[in-house]
């Protein structure tokens, strides 16, 4: 795989640190002498012990050196031990298929996205991303001015004969090709898709037959409601056409602020270094809380707790569906999320959703996002709104949807 091709004039310029590189090599190294970093010295920092209690009441106490490491600066791609435990837990869930691959622990999966958006996007390029996508992902690409090439789904995901027509359609009138496909296959944000087997497959075959990356984008991965777990473009990839990108956001806490990128070994070099010039890297405390999290839970409970994610969300999703039938039928349509933590909900009679959105539903206490964040047109009407099942109890959850449906009623009312 030529990675080189993909390469922006910026991710070329990037030069590695030398003491970076030191820093690593020194912390694989016990016993060196370190008169190379300015590493603050831990014994100046208040903290005597750091322990967290999980809520099946084991404590992980972090003291000496596991403390001192949590409060240091480490390897910009990641705590070791932590990194060689992630590359097992990687092919562990998805067996990627050829060796050249790595990982980077990046802070959550929108550091990752924004990152390789910088290493593959020149300003004004062509970039495929599936339409609706979420928004930050459409922010983090705006800078780059992008044309952006729609590629759009139905109840199974993107549609992969419309990448194949543009791609045909490109070549016929000699316009410049995507270099990359932005895609999030499981629980999309904000329809609550699936991407298909047959249709990733589709995919990939195209990614290769046209040479374009599949940026895999898929926070939701733990999160679906199908009896099988999803096959990922990752298990599929054989050479490196494909960036995955995991986030513990959804499955551990947002608030910790970790993900990887998991992907041909020259791409996470030049992240590498990305990450080297920005954030130096991700969280060590948080690391060591993941470290120390999956050395505690052994497979079984760490499916487990997946299982009980699960499950937790189905139960909200249906919640969600059932007020959705009891206030909103007639006045709406909706698909029934496959994974995720939303539902895409189509109002009708209703041409333009903003003022809904933004007036009508805010002023009594009710929000929820009109379709318009999800599209890289703000100024397009929608009239879709994302209606999110994670977060409110099941009794806020009905209250709002009845609300919204007595909103529906009287906007429809003025706008006919
Ligand atoms: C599709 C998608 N990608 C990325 C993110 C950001 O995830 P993280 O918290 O890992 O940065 C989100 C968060 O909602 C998301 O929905």
């Amino acid at each position: 795989m030529d990675c080189a091709r993909f390469l922006t004039n910026v991710a070329n310029r990037r030069k590695s640190s030398i003491i970076r590189e030191w820093t690593t090599k020194f912390m694989a190294n016990q016993n060196a002498i370190n008169l190379a970093n300015g590493m603050p010295n831990t014994k100046t920092f208040p903290f005597e012990e750091i322990s967290v209690t999980y809520k099946s009441g084991t404590k992980v106490k972090l003291t000496g050196d596991e403390l001192a490491w949590s409060l240091q600066y480490g390897p910009s791609q990641g705590y070791i031990p932590l990194v060689k435990k992630m590359r097992e837990f990687q092919e562990y869930w998805y067996k990627p298929a050829y060796n050249d691959w790595d990982i980077l622990f990046t802070s959550g999966s929108m550091d990752g996205c924004s990152k390789v958006f910088e290493m593959v996007v020149e300003i004004g390029d062509p970039v495929m991303i599936q339409i609706p996508t979420y928004d930050g992902i459409l922010n983090a690409l705006a800078p780059f001015m992008p044309k952006f090439i729609e590629i759009p789904q139905d109840h199974d995901g993107i549609i992969p004969e419309s990448i194949e027509k543009m791609f045909e359609e490109r070549i016929r009138h000699g316009k410049p090709l995507p270099k990359i496909l932005y895609v999030n296959p499981t629980g999309a944000n904000p329809t609550g898709t699936v991407l298909t087997e047959s249709r990733k497959s589709r995919i990939y075959e195209l990614a290769k037959m046209y040479n374009f990356l599949i940026l895999e984008d898929d926070p939701y991965y733990f999160l679906h409601f199908l009896d099988k777990k999803p096959t990922t473009f990752l298990e599929l990839d054989t050479d490196g056409h494909v960036l995955r990108l995991d986030s513990f956001s959804k499955i551990l806490s947002a608030g910790i602020r970790l993900g990887i990128v998991t992907a041909h070994k020259d791409f996470i070099k030049r992240l590498i270094k990305h990450m080297e010039s920005t954030s130096i890297h991700a969280s060590s405390l948080s690391q060591m809380l993941l470290f120390k999290l999956l050395n505690t839970w052994d497979q079984e409970k760490l499916e487990q707790h997946f299982k009980d994610i699960q499950s937790f969300y189905r139960e909200r999703r249906d919640i969600m569906l059932s007020s959705l039938e009891k206030y909103l039928t007639g006045l709406a349509e909706w698909e029934i999320p496959k994974g995720g933590m939303f539902v895409w909900v189509k109002i009708n009679k209703i041409k333009d959703v903003m003022e809904l959105t933004k007036e009508k539903c805010i002023s009594h206490g009710v929000f929820v996002i009109p379709g318009h964040a999800f599209n890289h047109d703000r100024s397009k009407p929608e009239y879709h709104i994302r209606l999110s099942y994670s977060y409110a109890s099941p009794e806020e959850i009905d209250k709002a949807v009845q609300i919204l449906a007595q909103l529906i009623r009287k906007e429809i009312g003025k706008q006919n």
